[in-house]
C-alpha cells in the first residue's frame, strides 16, 4: 500500500515538505515530523503534549472518547474481574498472559526479592516521623540506585529484568515501612507464605505483638485496585520515567523520578486530594457551594478526581471502583459510608451541571479509590503510595520496552525562546 503523506507548504516562501502518516494497531494516525526542522527550519509546538506521540508502545491502549482501556489488548474490565495483580504484572512486562508454571515461577521470583537491605532501614530514621510517605518513597527508592552492583548494566537484558523484578517486589516493603515510620511502629518483614497483596497488608497492619491475617475481602479489593492502577499509556509519571531512562540513568533513580511526578495533585496525588476535599465539603448541603468554587476561574479550587487529559467519557476504572465501593463497604468497616454517599451525590450533581458536561469532565480513577483505601484502614497520606506501588509495574514495563528499542535515543524537546535578544554585559558601576 502506497505510503500516506501530508504535504506541508510555507506560504511565505513556497517551501514545502512531505510528512509521512504512520498508523498503529489502533488509535489516530500520526504525522512523522522528524524531518520538519531539517527541511523547513521550523519546530512544532504542543504544550502539555496534548496531541504528540512520544514513542511506539505495545503495552497499553486507551480510547478517551469511548472510555476504552486495554493492557496488551485485554479489556481492563475483564482483567479487573478475572485476574490478579501479579498475573497482570507478568502480562504488562512480557506481553502475554502467563501459563500456570510461568505464573508460579514469577510469583516465586518476586517473593524472593521482597526484602530490602537491612542497612536501608536506617534511611527511614533520617525522616521526621510526620514526613509525607511519598517524600520518603522518593528518597528511599532513589537510594536503591546505590545498591545492586550485580545488575547495573542497563544494556544487558538480564540486568534490566532483575532490576524490574526487584523494583516490583520491593515497593510494597518500602511503602509499608514508610507507613510504620509515620505511626512509630516497628517494620514488619515480608512473609513468603503470603501472596503479593496479602503480604503488603500484613506488612502494613501486623505488629510483633500479635498475629494478623489479612481479610480476604481486603486482599481482593487490593488486587483489583492495583490492577486498575498498573498502567495508563504515556501519562506524566510514565513519561517522566521514560525521559529519565532515555539518558541511560539507573532504573531505580528513574522510578524515583516517576514517584515524584505521580505525587502531584494534578496526577496521582489527586486520590489523597479527593478525600481531603470530601472531608472539607463535609455534607451534601455544601455541594453547590463547592461546585461554584470549582467553576470560578478566580478560585484555585478544582473538583479533585474529576476531569482527564484523555478520557472525555467515563474513566472505565472509576466505573469499576464505584461498583466495588459498595461491595467493600458492606463487608468491611463502613465508617466511610457518609463520604461515599457524599461522593455519589457530588458526581450526580456535577454531571447534571453544564460546566462539567460541556468540558466533558467525568470522575477519574482517583475519585472513588480513596473511599476503598480508607475502608481498608489506609490513611489519606498513603493513597498515592498505593498508586505508586501499582504503577511501578507500568513504569518498569515502559522502561524495559524503551531500553530494548534499538532506535532508543535521549529525549530532548526544544522550545519557543521568548527571552532577551543579544545584549552586552553592564559593569556593576554602570547599572
Ligand atoms: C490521573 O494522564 C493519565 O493517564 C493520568 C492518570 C493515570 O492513570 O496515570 O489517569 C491518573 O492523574 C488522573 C487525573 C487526576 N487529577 C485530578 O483529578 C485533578 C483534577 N483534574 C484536573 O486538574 C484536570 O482535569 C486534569 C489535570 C486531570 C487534566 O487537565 P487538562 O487536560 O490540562 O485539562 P484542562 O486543565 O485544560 O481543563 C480543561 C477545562 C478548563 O476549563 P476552561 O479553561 O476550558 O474554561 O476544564 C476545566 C479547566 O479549568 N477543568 C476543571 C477540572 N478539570 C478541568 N474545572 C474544575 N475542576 C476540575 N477537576
Amino acid at each position: 500500500m502506497a505510503e500516506k503523506t501530508i504535504t506541508l507548504t510555507d506560504n511565505s516562501n513556497g517551501k514545502s515538505t512531505e510528512l509521512s502518516l504512520m498508523g498503529g494497531t489502533e488509535g489516530p494516525e500520526v504525522m512523522d515530523i522528524s524531518s520538519l526542522y531539517r527541511d523547513m527550519g521550523i519546530f512544532t509546538y504542543d504544550p502539555g503534549f496534548v496531541a504528540t506521540a512520544s514513542c511506539h508502545s505495545s503495552i497499553t491502549y486507551i480510547d478517551g472518547d469511548e472510555g476504552i482501556l486495554r493492557y496488551r489488548g485485554y479489556p481492563i474490565e475483564q482483567l479487573a474481574r478475572q485476574s490478579n495483580f501479579l498475573e497482570v504484572a507478568y502480562l504488562l512486562l512480557y506481553g502475554e498472559l502467563p501459563t500456570m508454571n510461568q505464573c508460579e515461577e514469577f510469583q516465586d521470583i518476586i517473593r524472593y526479592h521482597t526484602m530490602i537491605k537491612e542497612t536501608l532501614k536506617s534511611f527511614f530514621d533520617g525522616f521526621h516521623y510526620d514526613a509525607h510517605p511519598m517524600g520518603i518513597m522518593v528518597g528511599v527508592v532513589g537510594s536503591l540506585s546505590a545498591f545492586y552492583h550485580d545488575s547495573l548494566d542497563i544494556h544487558d537484558p538480564r540486568h534490566r529484568e532483575i532490576s524490574a523484578h526487584r523494583m516490583i517486589a520491593k515497593m510494597p516493603t518500602i511503602a509499608a515501612a514508610s507507613f510504620k515510620h509515620n505511626i512509630g511502629e516497628p517494620f514488619i518483614y515480608p512473609r513468603n507464605d503470603l501472596d503479593y497483596c496479602a503480604n503488603f497488608l500484613h506488612m502494613m497492619f501486623a505488629t510483633p505483638c500479635e498475629d494478623y491475617e489479612p481479610d480476604p475481602v481486603a486482599v481482593k479489593a487490593m488486587n483489583l485496585l492495583f490492577i486498575l492502577h498498573a498502567d495508563h499509556e504515556q501519562n506524566a509519571s510514565t513519561s517522566t520515567v521514560r525521559l529519565s531512562g532515555s539518558s541511560q540513568a539507573n532504573p531505580f533513580a528513574c522510578i524515583a523520578a516517576g514517584i515524584a511526578s505521580l505525587w502531584g495533585p494534578a496526577h496521582g496525588g489527586a486520590n489523597e486530594a479527593v478525600l481531603n476535599m470530601l472531608q472539607e465539603i463535609g455534607d451534601v448541603s455544601q455541594i453547590d457551594k463547592y461546585l461554584a468554587k470549582a467553576k470560578d476561574k478566580d478560585d484555585s479550587f478544582r473538583l479533585m478526581g474529576f476531569g482527564h487529559r484523555v478520557y472525555k467519557n467515563f474513566d472505565p476504572r472509576a466505573t469499576i471502583i464505584r461498583e466495588v465501593c459498595h461491595e467493600v463497604l458492606e463487608n468491611l468497616a463502613d465508617n466511610n459510608n457518609p463520604l461515599f454517599e457524599l461522593a455519589l451525590r457530588l458526581e450526580e450533581v456535577a454531571l447534571e451541571d453544564d460546566y462539567f458536561v460541556e468540558r466533558k469532565l467525568y470522575p477519574n480513577v482517583d475519585f472513588y479509590s480513596g473511599i476503598i483505601y480508607r475502608a481498608l484502614g489506609i490513611p489519606n497520606n498513603m493513597f498515592t503510595v498505593m498508586f505508586a506501588i501499582a504503577r511501578t509495574v507500568g513504569w518498569v514495563a515502559h522502561w524495559m520496552e524503551m531500553m530494548s528499542d534499538p532506535q532508543q535515543r535521549i529525549g530532548r524537546p526544544r522550545q519557543i525562546y521568548t527571552g532577551a535578544s543579544e545584549r552586552d554585559y553592564i559593569p556593576m558601576a554602570d547599572r
